[in-house]
């Protein structure tokens, strides 16, 4: 692991303008497991082994806290590998919300069976998904069963079925029903030690900003993409920097490198480094990431 964080650009505030180029691609994402049940479009498995090393900085005890969940991999990660001794996920989204108040704080077996025991067709797919008022089990499989289904596992209004899928198989390409049951049970077994909260990032790093013991791992959706991906997509980005700033415990903060986030950066003072990754267009492009301190870095 040290071998490939040591190619990481690093670059604080006050060295804008003087990068280094990073040559080689950067982590090995074959190292993480892949554990949350959606497909996420701007999932952060491939941050995984610099997650890792950014919360066993410390071994004292800690809470994670994961403000934007989304897909939810750095909570799973963390609980799974003892990485946290308590986790929160929060989540704005309401048909996201469902699938984690349900698997974390709810009867997960019921999802893992129901999606097991679905027949997939296009019709009885229509049939769960146009349903309304759906109860929060309902919808947390119409969620599931829309992120599997739909293109890149975009969930937004104006997104659309996959038609012939990958393979030719059309609807069911992405549907891997034992895999999904398992990932799903498997949460079941480390679930004590995490809380879900479907709300509000801002009003939970506002309560817990002044808990040392907090680790928040703030993945905020892009300023550039975010649009197109996600329903809450319109966050305050001044804000966020000015309330990550005055949290009293650790925090990674990741973003497109953009010059507005490098220009907010500065405005609070806040060190960050730069990652290479690929977007699952194969894009090279930068990832910024911002911390209280890079002691864990090196
Ligand atoms: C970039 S994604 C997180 C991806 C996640 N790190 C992963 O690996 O899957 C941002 C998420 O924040 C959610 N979100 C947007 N605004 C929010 C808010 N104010 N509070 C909580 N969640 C919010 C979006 O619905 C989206 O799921």
């Amino acid at each position: 692991m040290d071998g490939q964080l040591s190619i990481f650009e690093t670059l604080s505030a006050g060295q804008v303008g003087k990068q280094k180029r990073a040559t080689s691609n950067v982590v090995n994402v074959a190292s993480v497991p892949q554990r949350s049940p959606f497909r996420y479009p701007g999932g952060k498995t491939w941050l995984v082994p610099v997650v890792r090393k950014w919360l066993k900085q410390s071994k004292e005890p800690k809470i994670l806290i994961e403000p934007f969940t989304g897909g939810g991999i750095v909570s799973l990660t963390a609980a799974f590998e003892g990485l946290a001794d308590k986790i929160v996920m929060v989540e704005l989204d309401h048909e996201v919300a469902a699938v984690w108040e349900v698997i974390v704080n709810g009867d997960h077996n019921w999802l893992a069976d129901k999606i097991y025991s679905f027949d997939l067709t296009p019709e009885n797919a229509n049939t769960i998904l146009q349903k309304k008022d759906k109860t929060t089990q309902e919808q947390a499989f119409s969620t599931i069963l829309k992120n599997r289904i739909f293109h890149g596992g975009i969930i937004t209004k104006g997104s659309g079925l996959i038609k012939n899928g990958e393979n030719g198989k059309g609807i069911k390409s992405r549907w891997y029903p034992k895999t999904l049951r398992d990932r799903i049970i498997a949460v079941g077994y480390v679930k004590t030690k995490m809380e879900f909260i479907a709300g509000d990032a801002f009003v939970e790093l506002e309560r817990i900003k002044n808990d040392a013991d907090v680790y928040s791992f703030i993945d905020p959706p892009y300023t550039v993409a975010g649009k197109r991906l996600y329903t809450h997509f319109e966050i305050d980005h001044d804000a966020l920097f000015a309330l990550t700033a005055e949290l009293k415990g650790k925090f990674m903060l990741t973003y497109d490198d953009t010059e507005e986030i490098r220009g907010l950066a500065r405005k609070y003072k806040l060190d960050f480094k730069t990652i290479p990754m690929k977007t699952t267009h194969h894009i090279q492009k930068n990832e910024i990431i911002i911390s209280d301190n890079f002691e864990w870095w090196k």
